[in-house]
């Protein structure tokens, strides 16, 4: 930890102006301001930036299973405040030190009739963001806490663009990103991107999400969301024993799209590190049985064309050996495939091999070539299932060397299987209740106590848990490359410019890139050739995959030759330039190296961007490495139009990239005289 400083200070009491106001506290250098209000009772916060109101006075409160609402006839009793700084060091991330500084007020309301029950409500004030959360504290008149609606809102003050994806509806996270007025969002996933007509960019999330329900955003009129938590199969959305805290409700708001994206807000509302020393865990890239898979050339089944055989797996380590490769994914490797495996993951087996898969020879080969086998648990949604089998699954991994695993969660939102004992009745949950937020966290509990890293698929949302536990390091979330393989509609050019401003402000995502090829089944990959090698930058991971097929990656050598030499864990990164949906510019800077590496992307219209070299270390020589749209490149008609070339630059210059249709820019700055 660097420059750890801690200044706590206490205030009771910071009365502000406005009648109706009881407390406020604003951030570090007087960006945002909140204030707490009661109004007869009832309890609202409100938020400005530099005087401008963001949120409008907006409810706090919760239904409560078998009592009253707790959100009447309150007062204040009591309050203090406390400035907080301190750099701290990821393990892995976007960038090593990360700064936390924040002014925080943390209150507590308790009711003036009958039961007199006592909510903290605490807020912590960035410049670039605020998190608020409640904490039910120890009381004997609440101590079983049943949660049938939490009813805090968000009424968005000015008139605002959103990028949604719908909460609730049949599918998980995976959609495509509707751009509509605020005022016309029905129910929303967080993140929830907003840009105001003002030009302010505001994400609203949550972050720590621990035993607990996900957040939904359900919009109750004009600008106003309330949080919808997501539900439980029991009736109520979540049951704890206080003393406890909720989630925090976060907005991140900045002033450019880019800010959104640079904000830590989410990490550092997250609890420090848990687990120790993770140094077990290497960042790093792989390949896999995978898109073969997805292309329908082979299967997950056992037969003909089963995917996961010694032979075929021996390939894939020999070209992971060959060019770099950590890892290497096998899917279908377990009974339980055969025949319709997301209506039956009661089949699955996580401790056996198929016949024609030998687990323990295949692992010996990889490690023999510095190559590791990635473990694979789909459960088809038979979760009870797969956590019974989970500590020997776990087991089995730690014992050869598999040292990360990918879960999956394949089934329509809601029908999350769930079996208290075994031979009970099946109840379903969704996929971001309070049930399946537990299980995560199991898994990576279980996981990490085998220094086994988790990449889950069909997740629940990322939270920021990876600063706790940072064996949780990457997962899905939102529509990947696959869609590209088999998705109606497929991805549009647009997908990865919304992601960066959407999804990704949550945290890394298994997105899995580099199709090469730019062929799925039967339809073509949306993209030029030159955008899936900038993909690395600018969706972070610290997993990547290179997704194609070995063969296709033999047709393009040079291309990759980018994806082989782009680390995945960075000392630094910034956002040059974007806007949602359309374009983003980001440089990241290798953690383990001096160079810089920069991923452009444009939706389906082409762009010139200029983007000056500031970044750069002043006065030191650099070869830029630079991989782009050919001219004439374009997504539709000439997709593999591709141009690869060199040149010196410095700090002081200015580059001019120029995108295709559809198109994008890798670029890889090694200072000069250092080795490549
Ligand atoms: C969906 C995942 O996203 C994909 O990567 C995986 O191949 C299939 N499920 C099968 O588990
Ligand atoms: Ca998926």
């Amino acid at each position: 930890m660097r420059n750890c400083v801690l200044l706590v200070g206490l205030a009771l009491f910071v009365f502000a102006a406005r009648a109706g106001t009881v407390a406020s506290i604003a951030s570090p250098n007087s960006v945002l301001r909140v204030e707490l209000d009661l109004h007869e009772g009832r309890l609202a916060y409100q938020v400005s930036r530099l005087g401008e109101p963001v949120v409008n006075a907006s409810r706090l409160g919760f239904a409560l299973r078998g009592s009253e609402k707790l959100e009447r006839n309150l007062e204040l009793t009591s309050s203090s405040t406390r400035s907080f700084d301190e750099t701290w060091e990821q393990p892995w991330g976007e960038r090593r030190f990360v700064r936390n500084h924040y002014n925080e007020l943390r209150a507590r309301f308790t009711e003036t009739l009958k039961g007199k029950r006592a909510i903290d409500v605490v807020f912590r004030v960035y410049d670039d963001g605020l998190g608020f959360r409640y904490e039910f504290p120890d009381q004997p008149q609440l101590r079983d806490v049943v949660i049938d609606d939490e009813l805090t809102e968000f009424d968005i003050a000015a008139p605002a663009t959103a990028w949604w994806i719908p909460a609730g509806e049949w599918n998980r996270y995976e959609y495509l990103y509707g751009k509509t007025a605020l005022g016309e969002v029905t129910q929303a996933h967080t993140p929830l991107t907003l840009k105001t007509d003002q030009g302010l960019y505001i994400a609203l999330h949550e972050a720590a999400l621990v035993d607990y329900a996900g957040m939904w955003l359900r919009r109750v009129e004009g600008q106003r969301l309330r949080a919808q938590l997501s539900p439980a199969s029991e009736g109520w959305k979540v049951r704890r024993q206080a003393p406890f805290p909720t989630p925090w409700r976060t907005l991140q708001i900045a002033d450019t799209a880019g800010g959104l994206v640079e904000s830590n807000l989410i990490l550092n509302l997250n609890e420090p590190n848990a687990l120790g020393d993770v140094s077990w865990f290497k960042p790093s890239k792989y390949v896999g049985v995978w898109w073969s898979l997805h292309l329908d050339q082979e299967s997950w089944a056992t037969g003909k064309k089963h995917g996961a055989t010694s032979a075929n797996t021996r390939r894939y380590i020999d070209f992971a050996a060959e060019h770099g490769f950590r890892g290497v994914l096998v899917e279908g490797w377990n009974p339980g495939w055969d025949g319709d495996w997301f209506g039956n993951g009661w089949n699955f087996d996580f401790t056996r091999a198929t016949a024609d898969f030998d687990i323990e020879g295949l692992s010996a080969y990889a490690q023999g070539k510095g190559v590791h086998l990635i473990g694979h648990h789909e459960t088809g949604c038979a979760v009870s299932h797969y956590q019974r089998q989970l500590a020997a699954a776990l087991d089995l991994y730690a014992r050869l060397g598999i040292d990360s695993v990918k879960t999956g969660y394949v089934c329509d939102a809601g029908q999350i299987e769930r079996q208290d004992h075994a031979g009970g009745p099946v109840i379903r949950e969704w996929h971001d209740g309070q049930w399946m937020a537990r299980h995560h966290l199991e898994v990576v509990k279980e996981a990490s106590k085998r220094q086994v890293a988790v990449n889950s698929h069909e997740p629940i949302k990322d939270t920021g848990l990876r600063r706790t536990y940072p064996n949780w390091v990457s997962r899905e979330g939102a529509r990947g490359m696959e869609y590209g393989a088999w998705g109606n509609p497929t991805n549009p050019p647009e997908h990865e410019a919304n992601l960066v401003f959407t999804r990704m402000l949550s945290g890394p995502m298994d997105f899995t890139p580099g199709i090469l090829s730019l062929q799925g089944r039967g339809q073509p990959i949306q993209s030029t050739l030159a955008k899936q090698l900038a993909l690395y930058v600018v969706l972070y991971s610290p997993i990547q995959m290179a997704a194609d097929l070995p063969e296709n990656y033999r047709k393009h050598l040079d291309a990759f030759e980018f994806i082989k030499a782009v680390p995945v864990d960075w000392a630094e990164t910034r956002v040059l330039n974007g806007e949602i949906g359309d374009f983003v510019t980001i440089v990241r800077k290798d953690r383990n190296g001096e160079g810089w590496y920069l991923g452009s992307v444009t939706d389906q219209h082409g762009r010139v961007l200029n983007v000056p070299l500031s970044f750069l270390d002043p006065g030191r020589r650099y070869l830029a490495q630079v991989y782009r749209d050919g001219d004439g490149a374009h997504w539709n008609t000439a997709p593999f139009e591709f141009a690869r070339e060199s040149r010196e630059v410095t700090s002081a210059e200015t580059m001019t990239l120029r995108l295709a249709a559809g198109g994008g820019q890798a670029i890889r700055f090694v200072p000069v005289g250092s080795k490549r």
